[in-house]
């Protein structure tokens, strides 16, 4: 399984915050937003990653994550000229895609909780999966509607009237067909190629699965002024009180095997000084207690 961190897009809702920066290279507390997305694709073993932006800001991605060696994945990094919509990824990345299935994640959005998506991931052999989250505001989003014995039945783009309360989250599974299905999809009225598209032309061909993420689970995005403040509490308060931090991509590419307990020790040594690194060490420290 090979993945897309797609960063582009104009961020035009944080503006002036987007003035220098891409929205995803914007802080959530204490880390830059795309480290979120990125351990996420790493915690579900993902190693292989095409990260895509705009001409402006890819340079600063590729300062930011370098050629991933210090965790253990690798970066292929390629531009999108301009915000043409998310499906478009499939059309940049698809020499990178190959032969592959491929996870699509986009790079303003934080998913943290149980192992939910542990079984979709290693249980995906083919078609697509998605994922589906009860939210307030469902009309901001992709809305998947379900019968009575829980499979989808619809999917509308932003809807004026949704049909249910469930977004669809921006994290999306394929199989191989991806890359065709985008070839063969018209721009919407907007101009974009949808995701909501390649999502329905999977449901059309009965093979499409959505998994209801639980109530326990959190799927934050942050595209405006608020729901970026609202991340940055949200992980502020959880990392204080249990003492563990959310997308950090050095702990969960140890975790995931993808570093070596020395490749971790190399990849601390070059931090400074600060709160970061005084987490990465007590990792550290509890592994080699746990080895002894
Ligand atoms: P959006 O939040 O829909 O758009 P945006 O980031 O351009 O922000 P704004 O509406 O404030 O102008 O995009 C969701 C994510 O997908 C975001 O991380 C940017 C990314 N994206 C692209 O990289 N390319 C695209 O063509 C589109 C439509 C989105």
């Amino acid at each position: 399984m090979k993945g897309i961190i797609l960063a582009g897009g104009a961020g035009s809702r944080l503006f002036p915050l987007t003035l220098v920066a891409s929205k995803q290279l914007q802080p959530i507390y204490d880390k830059p937003m795309v480290y979120y997305p990125l351990t996420t694709l790493i915690e579900n073993g993902i190693r292989e990653i095409c990260l895509i932006s705009t001409p402006h800001d890819l340079p600063r991605f590729r300062q930011l994550l370098g050629d991933g060696s210090r965790w253990g994945v690798t970066f292929d990094y390629r531009e999108q000229a301009r915000p043409a919509g998310i499906a478009q990824a499939f059309l940049i990345a698809d020499t990178f895609i190959g032969n592959s299935a491929v996870t699509l994640i986009l790079g303003d959005n934080v998913f943290y909780g149980a192992d939910t998506f542990q079984a979709a991931f290693s249980g995906f052999r083919e078609g697509a999966t998605v994922f589906a989250y009860h939210v307030h505001d469902p009309h901001r989003y992709g809305v998947v509607e379900f019968d009575k014995n829980g499979l989808a039945v619809s999917i509308e783009e932003k809807p004026k009237h949704p049909k249910s309360n469930y977004a669809v989250p921006g994290i999306y599974i394929f199989d191989n067909e991806v890359v065709q299905t985008a070839r063969n999809q018209k721009p919407s009225a907007r101009g974009e190629l949808e995701i909501t598209d390649t999502n329905l032309s999977y449901l059309h061909r009965g093979k499409l699965r959505v998994h209801q993420l639980g109530r326990g689970f959190a799927w934050l995005d942050a595209g405006t002024s608020s729901s970026l403040h609202e991340a940055s509490a949200y992980v502020q308060t959880i990392e204080k009180r249990q003492g563990i931090k959310i997308g950090c991509p050095e702990e969960a590419a140890f975790r995931r095997g993808f570093l070596s307990l020395e490749q971790l020790r190399s990849t601390t040594d070059q931090i400074p000084n600060c709160e970061y690194r005084d987490y990465l060490e007590s990792i550290i420290a509890e592994a080699k207690r746990l080895q002894s």
